[in-house]
């Protein structure tokens, strides 16, 4: 029994393992040779909006043989109160496993501690382990092997997608270039406890040089919209468009996490030119994740 709680946790190990049989798994869809979650029942508890996430995990534990509830944490006694660690020992004792998405990391980690069922941590406020799995499964499709390569990520520097690309840039062996205004670069205390070669930077044309994958994510992420129109002010320019895209690799990826903000991250004419790799990416997260539920209960 394992959890999937933040990338900084998880060994290079099983990044390898889940990234390998993502390949197996997406080749297989409609015919898996066996379910392991059969006679299962899952919980999604969800704290923040989610359409990919909410669909690919209700759809993937499905496909792998379990029955699964969605719980609108405020539908649930949890919206008026009660502590997580109790919810966590209820549900324990009735379910087989849990993916939350909510605010704070250490309810994630409080939920795994009392439920002792797999937790999967489907995006918290500092880190957001799925996605960024299915990106580099998304890469490693069509570019090969993430190791060596140079990733730049454009825009809030500091929310919980740039986090995650953090952690995992250390345990991949690539370069990470995080282009951001001064006020939206990654604390120094996480750069620190990553390690490995991240570039912190407000010089945003250096930073797309030579890359091979340019990245991006909303200017103003779930739980941030009273302080919107100071980050578009601050985050305005931080923006992958055709001219940025330029000087990146020939061949270099564009991707987006989604949902798009179309004129703020990324303009129309750029998010349209690499609509099929976003798409895809977005696609993705229904295989990666079912072969985090699969390691997750190996
Ligand atoms: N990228 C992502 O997690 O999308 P949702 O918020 O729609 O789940
Ligand atoms: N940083 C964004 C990611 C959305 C998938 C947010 O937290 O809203």
């Amino acid at each position: 029994m394992k959890h999937l709680l933040s990338l900084e946790k998880l060994s290079p190990a099983d990044f390898e393992k889940i990234l390998h049989d993502a390949t197996a798994v997406k080749r297989q869809r409609g015919a898996h040779p066996s379910q392991p979650l059969a006679g299962q029942t899952w919980a999604l508890i969800f704290s923040k909006s989610s359409t990919r996430t909410r669909v690919s995990f209700e759809t993937g534990i499905r496909e792998l043989g379990a029955g699964v509830m969605f719980l609108n944490a405020n539908d649930i006694q949890l919206g008026r109160g009660e502590p997580i660690k109790d919810t966590a020992r209820v549900l324990g004792r009735m379910i087989h496993g849990a993916v939350i998405r909510t605010y704070a990391q250490a309810d994630v980690e409080e939920f795994a501690e009392f439920s002792k069922i797999p937790t999967i941590n489907a995006l918290t406020d500092d880190e957001h382990p799925c996605q960024i799995l299915t990106d580099i499964f998304t890469f490693q499709e069509t570019h090969g092997p993430i190791a060596g390569k140079v990733v730049t990520f454009v825009g809030d520097g500091a929310c919980n997608v740039p986090v995650s690309w953090i952690f995992a840039a250390a345990k991949l062996g690539f370069e990470l270039r995080i282009a951001a205004p001064k006020a939206f670069q990654p604390s120094a205390e996480i750069l620190k406890r990553a390690g490995g070669k991240i570039v912190c930077t407000e010089d945003l044309k250096g930073a797309a040089t030579g890359a091979d994958l340019l990245y991006t994510d909303v200017w103003v992420s779930m739980g941030k919209e009273a302080e919107a129109a100071d980050r578009i002010r601050v985050l305005g320019g931080y923006q992958i468009n055709a001219e940025l895209v330029k000087l990146a690799k020939p061949g270099a990826l564009v991707m987006h996490c989604l949902p798009a903000y179309r004129g703020k991250e990324i303009d129309a004419e750029t998010f349209e030119a690499h609509a099929d790799t976003i798409f895809t990416q977005a696609e993705n997260r229904l295989h990666v994740q079912k072969a985090i539920l699969n390691w997750t209960v190996s």
